[in-house]
């Protein structure tokens, strides 16, 4: 019996309708197993933009640093696409994993048996991918600007990472791995740029500390070609900030669809941020389309991490793949022969199966 108080934050476009999903399923969970889910909202991104004139009130994030807690549905549109650098909704999720330091996201990228036929690889089985992305570091934060160059005006991004920063995901990683099938994969461009070379030396010192796990470098490009190819030989892959994001991106196709991959941003505390790893989704916003899913195991990732409720995550993760076993699809997962659920009528049928 525990009580924990979480921050959710909507967002933009389908997060207020995919948070409003996860957030059924957790009063079910309490009520369920008898815990006490308090709920505080915090207004950010595009939303906080159009009330405040700014996409991160200090206010919104207080919320989000006094809570146990935080799940997250999306932010952006392209109603903010003219909006200078600061004001735009993503600076918003940016600044709130920076604040919190969380600085290891979990993706998770698992195969349900139900959606072999969706995935479009063809012959897939036996996909269970964790991709660990550095979350606040490397180029997404280094030094950037606007300045005069020999080309006219140029943009410029600096990429760096300091070899504390690369041996504090590299623990995390092999630490997962040992819970998994001891295999770690660490992604970098290490034939190009000199941040990799510092990162792969670190990933190879701190691996002497992990000798049941393996570890294999692998060329950021060369790994976007292997996770089409056989995304089955992977368990944990680690990598940087950049790589990280589109890696996970690709790797949610390899699953059937972006719907469905939760994450978890953590760091050595407790308090975290659960979010999708798919975006606003603007177009089908509002219309009851978008798949909760990805939400809903956001949720039950934190379950387990933030609150150490192992079972109760279990539950939940039972509940979406017997809903899925059963046929429930939404739109993205679409298979002939099976009725097409809202978002909606897709966090019934989980809840019923809880
Ligand atoms: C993600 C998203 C974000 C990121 C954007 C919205 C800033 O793409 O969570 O993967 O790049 O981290
Ligand atoms: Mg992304």
């Amino acid at each position: 019996m525990g009580t924990f108080n979480i921050t959710v934050i909507p967002g933009d476009g389908i997060g207020p309708e995919v948070t409003s999903s996860a957030v059924r399923v957790l009063e079910e969970v309490g009520a369920k197993f008898g815990h006490k889910f308090n709920f505080e909202y915090s207004i950010c991104g595009g939303a906080a933009y159009d009330k405040y004139g700014e996409p991160l009130p200090q206010e919104s994030l207080q919320k989000c640093l006094d809570s146990d807690s935080v799940l997250l549905g999306a932010v952006g549109g392209p109603q903010y696409d003219d909006l200078p650098y600061e004001k735009r909704p993503e600076r918003a999720l940016l600044g709130v994993r920076k604040a919190m330091g969380l600085y290891a996201n979990l993706r998770p990228a698992k195969l349900f048996d139900a959606l072999a036929d969706v995935c479009p690889l063809k012959h897939a089985k036996n996909i269970d991918m964790l991709v660990v992305r550095e979350l606040i570091g490397g180029i997404y934060f280094g030094e950037k600007g606007v300045r005069m160059g020999k080309y006219g005006r140029e943009g410029y991004d600096v990429m760096c990472y300091g070899e504390l920063e690369v041996e504090r995901i590299c623990r995390a990683a092999f630490e997962l791995a040992q819970k998994r099938r001891g295999k770690v994969t660490s992604v970098d461009k290490a034939n190009v740029l000199k941040t990799s070379g510092i990162w792969r030396k670190v990933v190879h010192d701190i691996h002497e500390d992990y000798p049941d796990v393996q570890l294999e470098d692998v060329l950021v490009d060369n790994m976007a070609m292997q996770l089409v190819r056989d995304p089955s030989q992977f368990d944990v892959i680690v990598t940087g900030n950049l790589f990280g994001d589109i890696l996970s991106d690709l790797a949610s196709q390899c699953v059937g669809s972006i719907g469905i991959l939760p994450s978890a941003s953590i760091n050595d505390t407790t308090r975290g941020l659960y979010e999708p790893i798919h975006g606003s989704a603007p177009t089908i916003a509002g219309k009851n389309i978008a798949n909760p899913i990805a939400t809903i195991l956001s949720a039950s990732m934190m379950l387990k991490y933030a609150f150490d409720l192992s079972k109760e995550a279990e539950a939940v993760d039972k509940a979406v793949e017997k809903a899925l076993n059963d046929g429930a699809r939404t739109a993205d997962l679409a298979q002939p022969g099976l009725p097409v659920l809202g978002t909606a009528e897709m966090t019934d049928t989980i809840l019923k199966n809880l």
